[in-house]
C-alpha cells in the first residue's frame, strides 16, 4: 500500500508574515492528516524561515528547483548541497513553469528531458527525493500526444540512472492545460495517464512501479481532491494555487487520509 503524498507548491509567493500565518493555519491542523506526507516548496528565500517552522513537526519542505551542478559561475542557481544545508527532503524538477522559461531560450524539449534527467540524479546522489513533473502542452494534449510526452520523460529518466532509482523518486502528473486554469483533468482522465506510467515502469521492474507515488497537479483544491486520490494510481497532489490558503490546502490533505 502506498502512502499519500501532497505536496504545496508555492511559487513565487509569499511574504515573511504572510508564510507565518499560513505555516501556522497548516501546522495547527496536522494531527487530522497525520497518515499523510506533506511537504511545502516555498521560493528558497524562504526555506530558513520554513525550515524552523516545521523541523519539530511531521511535514517536509523542499525547493522549486536545483541545479545539474555542484557550484560555481551558475548565477540565481542553487546546488543540491545548498538544499542539505536546509534539511530539504524533497525538490521539484521539471515543473512546466521552469519548462517554458527554459523553452523561451530556445532549448528543446528533448535536450531539457536530459537535463532534468541530471538534476534527479544529482537530488538522488544527495539524499534528496525528486519529484519528476511531467505533463503534455495544451497543443499536445489536442494532437493525442499525451503519452508520447511521458513516456519520452520516463524512459530518459530510466535509461540514464537505471529503473531502481525512481523507488527513491516521486513523478508527478502535471497536463500544463490544468495547471492555474481551474480546469483540472477529470479523475478517471488522471487516472488513465497514471496508470500509462505505472506501466511504462512496470516493463523494467514490477517491484518499482508497485511502490512509486504518483502526484496529480493542476487545480486541485478542497472540493474536487477526494474522487481524484480515490482512483487506484493517484497517490496524492502537487499543489499551486490552493497550498496558499491554509484552509483550503488542509482540506486537501485531509482527503488524502483515506485514500
Ligand atoms: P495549480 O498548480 O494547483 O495552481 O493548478 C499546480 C502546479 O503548478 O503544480
Amino acid at each position: 500500500m502506498r502512502k499519500a503524498l501532497v505536496a504545496g507548491n508555492w511559487k513565487m509567493n509569499g511574504s515573511s508574515d504572510s508564510n507565518k500565518h499560513l505555516l501556522e493555519g497548516i501546522i495547527k491542523e496536522s494531527a487530522s492528516f497525520s497518515s499523510v506526507d506533506v511537504a511545502l516548496f516555498p521560493p528558497s528565500v524562504y526555506l530558513q524561515q520554513v525550515q524552523e517552522a516545521l523541523v519539530s513537526t511531521e511535514l517536509a519542505w523542499g525547493t522549486q528547483n536545483l541545479s545539474q551542478f555542484e557550484k560555481g559561475a551558475y548565477t540565481g542557481e542553487i546546488s543540491a548541497p545548498m538544499l542539505n544545508d536546509f534539511g530539504c527532503s524533497y525538490v521539484l524538477i521539471g515543473h512546466s513553469e521552469r519548462r517554458c522559461l527554459y523553452a523561451e531560450i530556445g532549448l528543446d524539449q528533448l535536450i531539457l528531458d536530459y537535463i532534468i534527467a541530471e538534476k534527479y540524479a544529482v537530488a538522488i546522489q544527495a539524499g534528496i527525493t525528486p519529484i519528476i513533473c511531467i505533463g503534455e502542452s495544451p497543443e499536445e494534449h489536442e494532437q493525442g500526444k499525451t503519452e508520447e510526452v511521458i513516456a519520452r520523460l520516463v524512459d530518459i529518466v530510466i535509461a540514464q540512472n537505471g529503473v531502481q532509482a525512481l523507488s527513491q523518486a516521486v513523478l508527478a502528473y502535471e497536463p500544463v492545460w490544468a495547471i492555474g486554469t481551474g480546469k483540472s483533468a477529470t479523475p478517471e482522465w488522471a487516472q488513465e495517464v497514471h496508470s500509462f506510467m505505472r506501466e511504462r515502469i512496470y516493463k523494467h521492474d514490477p517491484e518499482t512501479a508497485e511502490s512509486i507515488q504518483i502526484l496529480y497537479g493542476g487545480s486541485v483544491k478542497g472540493d474536487n481532491a477526494a474522487p481524484l486520490f480515490s482512483m487506484p494510481d493517484i497517490d496524492g497532489g502537487l499543489i499551486g494555487g490552493a497550498s496558499l490558503d491554509a484552509d483550503e490546502f488542509v482540506k486537501i490533505c485531509q482527503a488524502a487520509v483515506s485514500y
